[in-house]
C-alpha cells in the first residue's frame, strides 16, 4: 500500500499520471470505483476463513474462460443473451436492462427492430466480436458458436413470448425514452423526477 503511494507519488512528479479528476461523470465514477476498497490479487483477506483473497472455485465451476455453449444452438443463443446481452438491452431485447438506467450518454437500443431481424448474421456477429460505438467488444468472451447462437436468437426476439422480465424491460426502456426526450427538451429536474415517481 505505502509501496503504491510512493509510486504515485513518483508518477505524479513525473508528470505522467497526475490528472486532475475532470467534473465529468464519467471521471467521477472512475474515481469512485479506483478509490474503493478492494482486495489485489495474493492479500490476506480477513473475509474467507483460510485468509486468502485467491479462492479455489467451487465444485463444477470454471475459474474463468469464455461461456461455453452447451446444448442446441437456439436454446444456447437465449441462454447466452440473458447473461452477456440482457444487462443492458434487456431481457427482452426492448434496452431497459439494469445497466441501461446508468448509460444515459447512449443507451443501449432496442433488437427488436426490423432493421436487426433482417442484418445479415455476419453483421450481428461482427458487432458482438467488435462492440458497436459505446457498446464493448465481447468476441474476448464468447466463443465463435455462441456468438452465433446469440446472433440467430437475437433476430427473433421480436417473437419471443413475454415474461415478467421481458415487461420489466419493456417498462423500463419506455421511462428511459421518455426521461432521455424530457431531458433534450430541457425539462427541469423537478419535471423529470416526477417522471420517475409517476412509474413507481
Ligand atoms: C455494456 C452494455 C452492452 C452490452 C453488454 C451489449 N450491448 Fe449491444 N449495444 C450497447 C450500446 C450502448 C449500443 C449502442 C452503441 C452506439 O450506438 O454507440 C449497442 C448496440 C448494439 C447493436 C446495434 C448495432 C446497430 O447496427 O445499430 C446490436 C445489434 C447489439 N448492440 C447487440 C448486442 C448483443 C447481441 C449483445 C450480447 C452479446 C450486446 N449487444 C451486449 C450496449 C451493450
Amino acid at each position: 500500500m505505502r509501496s503504491s503511494l510512493a509510486l504515485a507519488v513518483v508518477l505524479c512528479l513525473a508528470g505522467t499520471t497526475c490528472t486532475r479528476p475532470s467534473n465529468t461523470r464519467e471521471a467521477r465514477d472512475f474515481e469512485r470505483m479506483r478509490r474503493q476498497q478492494r482486495y489485489d490479487a495474493y492479500d490476506v483477506s480477513r473475509f474467507f476463513p483460510n485468509g486468502a483473497t485467491m479462492q479455489v472455485p467451487p465444485a463444477h465451476t470454471e475459474s474463468r474462460g469464455p461461456v461455453v455453449g452447451r446444448g442446441n444452438a437456439s436454446a444456447d443463443g437465449a441462454a447466452q443473451y440473458i447473461v452477456s446481452c440482457a444487462p443492458c438491452h434487456g431481457a427482452g431485447g426492448f434496452g431497459g436492462g439494469p445497466m441501461a438506467p446508468n448509460l444515459g450518454d447512449v443507451r443501449p437500443p432496442s433488437l427488436r427492430s426490423a432493421r436487426i431481424a433482417s442484418m445479415p448474421p455476419a453483421t450481428l456477429v461482427a458487432v458482438i466480436t467488435n462492440g458497436f460505438g459505446r457498446m464493448p467488444p465481447l468476441g474476448w468472451q464468447l466463443l465463435p458458436a455462441a456468438r452465433a447462437a446469440i446472433g440467430a436468437y437475437v433476430q427473433t426476439l421480436g417473437t419471443s413470448p413475454e415474461t415478467p422480465t421481458t415487461r420489466a424491460d419493456s417498462a423500463m426502456a419506455s421511462r428511459l425514452r421518455a426521461l432521455d426526450s424530457l431531458s433534450a427538451a430541457g425539462g427541469t429536474v423537478g419535471q423529470i423526477l416526477e417522471l420517475h415517481k409517476s412509474d413507481r
